[in-house]
């Protein structure tokens, strides 16, 4: 017999609940960490929430700011974990993320003053200082003398030698222009960048990209996060990590919730799961060494010591602003550019 394709009335509201249970219990989060802690997140979550099945897609955190922009009014992602704070708290100025209600009292200062810019709408989940990496043997061989501070790698000694990612894919790199702007002043970071750009080989999109090359010896020197780099370094790759002499900027990663999320609840859910103690001291199970934001979670031994480190007092309030961000970026664009973008 032929099969018409048409549901009877019953049928079809019987189809009908199936597909609104299935949508209920879809949870959709993109990760902007790196994609061996997404995955473990996602694999804790399910296993405390059997009913829920996880969707998650791992991208750069500009890249993300993108998506929720291009999809105002209809968003596709519930929840959005990991990244740097302040392309967060540029989705919390421009009304795309909601309040979750969550609790922050656990939380150390830096995370609840994350939650404090944006009105509750993005939260603070970890912490990490920017620095340089370089491959020990790779500098070796070629008779490079390694860096020491931000101002050694505009020497042509490193023609072709430095790796970085795009600030305008990368919350690692917008943390560097930031962090330069708010070390050097606007006009002299821009003029470095540009003598650093021209020993740029490559402007990767996602942060993390450039440490891996730098620890596989496909680039002398990496920018990054050190909680990055220390990850490659304790797999027994050949990379030092400099912590640079005029100090550095760091990032306060973030968790927020999609204005218009199709599943607030498991949003909520995710949000409050992934501040516990207890799931942010698991992160060194797949080397993630960021500091966590819970004040009861451990901190991996082999974590940056934030404390020994000359970090500046970034300024997320600024630096976390859409005016701040589109005014750097075109600038960068304009001024130091990559010559050769990814497609
Ligand atoms: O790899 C993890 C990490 O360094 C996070 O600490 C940070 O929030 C994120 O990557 C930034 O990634 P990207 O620069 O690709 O946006």
């Amino acid at each position: 017999m032929k099969r018409t394709g048409l549901l009877t009335g019953t049928a079809l509201a019987a189809f009908c609940t199936l597909a609104s249970t299935a949508q209920a219990d879809e949870l959709n989060v993109v990760c902007s960490a790196e994609q061996d802690w997404c995955d473990l997140m996602v694999s804790i979550f399910e296993a405390e929430h059997p009913e829920t099945e996880v969707l998650m897609v791992r991208k750069s955190t500009g890249e993300t700011l993108a998506q929720i922009r291009a999809e105002a009014g209809n968003p596709k992602i519930d929840v959005w974990w990991g990244g740097t704070g302040d392309p967060h708290l540029i989705a919390a100025e421009e009304g795309l993320l909601q309040a979750s209600g969550v609790s922050t009292d656990e939380l150390l200062g830096w995370a609840q003053n994350m939650s404090e810019i944006s009105g509750g709408r993005t939260v603070g989940i970890y912490a990490g200082a920017l620095g340089i990496a370089y491959n020990s043997e790779i500098l070796e061989e070629r008779d490079i003398a390694p860096p020491a501070c931000w101002a050694d790698l505009m020497d042509p000694r490193f023609a072709g030698e430095i790796q970085v990612a795009n600030p305008n894919s990368s919350g690692t790199a917008y943390t560097e222009l930031a962090t330069f702007v708010q070390l050097f002043g606007e006009d002299e970071a821009f003029r470095m960048l540009r003598d650093i750009g021209e020993n740029v080989n490559s402007y990767t999109s996602s942060g993390s990209a450039p440490s891996r090359a730098a620890a596989r010896g496909e680039t002398g020197v990496s920018i990054g996060f050190m909680h990055d780099m220390v990850k490659l370094a304790a797999s027994g790759f050949p990379l030092e990590i400099v912590a640079p002499c005029e100090g550095t900027g760091y990032e306060v990663g973030a968790v927020s919730i999609i204005e218009g999320a199709r599943n607030p609840e498991g949003a909520r859910d995710w949000v409050e799961f992934s501040l516990r103690a207890d799931i942010q001291s698991r992160a060194p199970e797949v080397q993630s060494y960021q500091v966590p934001s819970n004040s009861n979670a451990e901190v991996a031994p082999e974590s940056p010591d934030l404390a020994s480190i000359r970090l500046i007092d970034y300024d997320f309030a600024t630096y976390g602003s859409s005016e701040t961000r589109a005014r750097l970026l075109a600038r960068w664009d304009e001024e130091v550019g990559d010559p050769n973008p990814e497609q």
